[in-house]
């Protein structure tokens, strides 16, 4: 029998289209998430991370173009029709953004905002049983108080219990498949890894397929699971956090584990990648790393690296660096 993944997103392209020009920003990323598995999406800003993610919500409308394919729980989402959208988004697909007040309504409580979602989804109709149900959800995501949390507006909770409010609204309807859009950076410090362990909980208790974003590479270590790391919107590099991150197989992966502070090492000698990553629209032809590659090679600059398998279980797009490595 064939097990069909929560997420198999191939070869997806996003392209921004205004009347005076297209960008191409998400271009040709592919991965699959199983069941209770977890994918990070590691990169500099403005690698593509977000428009990945948002791309495989559809949130983008009708101002992107995209192409490839994009299946949760089999069911192809590029192409797919508004309503039939609106009844996976949020019900099998789920999104915590980076900043939980814009996701919430001002002007209604917390408890009313979850039994909404519950009722659209059909998930519980009956008012009083979606109220009810709404507590429920957030005595799960760890609300100390979730009657008096259920009654109060978003502006009358910390950052933190009001994006555990988020999460809360997320998993309501038991999604297949959970995008977290760097949860935690708008958050305090002491908070952050209390999130991070809310999801990795509710991810093992519910068995979502996750998708998380960040540009830590901390916390794509401390998270596990598999790692994609992107450039210049593209995956360069893919395979288990524990492998990437521990040997890095592309010079990008690699000049951003370098870039990290080392235990022991004196404050200023971090080495980083010099200069920038390029604008979109204004990809470089062959590698788009290769303006900034300690490795480059003439040949980097017209051929188009792809990628390939390097390892069990991991892909690199860096012919120059894994042949060498190969012969070594
Ligand atoms: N709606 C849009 N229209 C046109 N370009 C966009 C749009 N949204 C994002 N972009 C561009 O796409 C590129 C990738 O943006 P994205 O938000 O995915 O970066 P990111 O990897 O998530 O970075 P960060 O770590 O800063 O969040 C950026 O250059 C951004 O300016
Ligand atoms: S293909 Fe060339 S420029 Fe690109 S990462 Fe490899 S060595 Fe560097
Ligand atoms: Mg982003």
């Amino acid at each position: 029998m064939t097990v069909i993944p929560p997420l198999e997103v191939t070869d997806l392209t996003t392209t921004f289209v205004s009347r005076r020009r297209r960008t191409e920003v998400v271009r040709g990323v592919s991965f699959t998430i199983g069941r209770g598995e977890t994918m990070m999406l590691l990169g500099e800003s403005g690698s593509g991370k977000s428009v990945t993610a948002r791309s495989i919500m559809r949130l983008y409308g009708s101002s992107a173009e995209l192409g490839g394919s994009v299946r949760v729980a089999g069911q192809e989402l590029v192409g797919l029709a508004e309503p039939k959208l609106r009844a996976i988004r949020g019900g099998q697909i789920a999104l915590v953004p980076q900043d939980p007040t814009g996701a919430l309504d001002p002007l209604r409580r917390i408890g009313s905002q979850l039994a909404e979602v519950l009722a659209v989804h059909g998930v519980e109709r009956v008012k009083t049983a979606a109220h009810r149900r709404a507590e429920e959800l957030l005595a799960m995501v760890g609300i100390p108080d979730p009657k008096r949390v259920a009654g109060s507006y978003p502006h009358e909770l910390s950052g933190g219990m009001r994006q555990r409010a988020v999460i809360a609204i997320a998993v309501s309807c038991d999604p297949q498949v959970l995008i977290a859009d760097e949860p935690t950076t708008a958050l305090d410090v002491t908070v952050q890894a209390q999130i991070l362990e809310l999801l990795a909980e509710l991810q093992q208790r519910l068995g979502m397929a996750v998708l998380m974003v960040t540009h830590d590479v901390g916390v794509a270590a401390d998270f596990g699971g598999r790692v994609g790391v992107m450039y210049a919107g593209r995956l360069v590099e893919e395979g288990p956090a524990s492998e990437v991150l521990s040997s890095p197989r592309h010079p990008y992966t690699e000049g951003l584990l370098d870039s990290l502070p080392m235990p022991g090492a004196a404050r200023g000698s971090l080495r980083s990648i010099v200069g920038s990553p390029p604008p979109v629209g204004a990809f470089p032809a062959g590698c788009a790393f290769a303006p900034r590659c300690p490795h480059v090679r003439p040949s980097c600059r017209y051929d188009d690296p792809l990628l390939v398998t390097i390892a069990h279980d991991r892909v690199a797009a860096c012919p120059v660096v894994n042949t060498e490595r190969v012969v070594a």
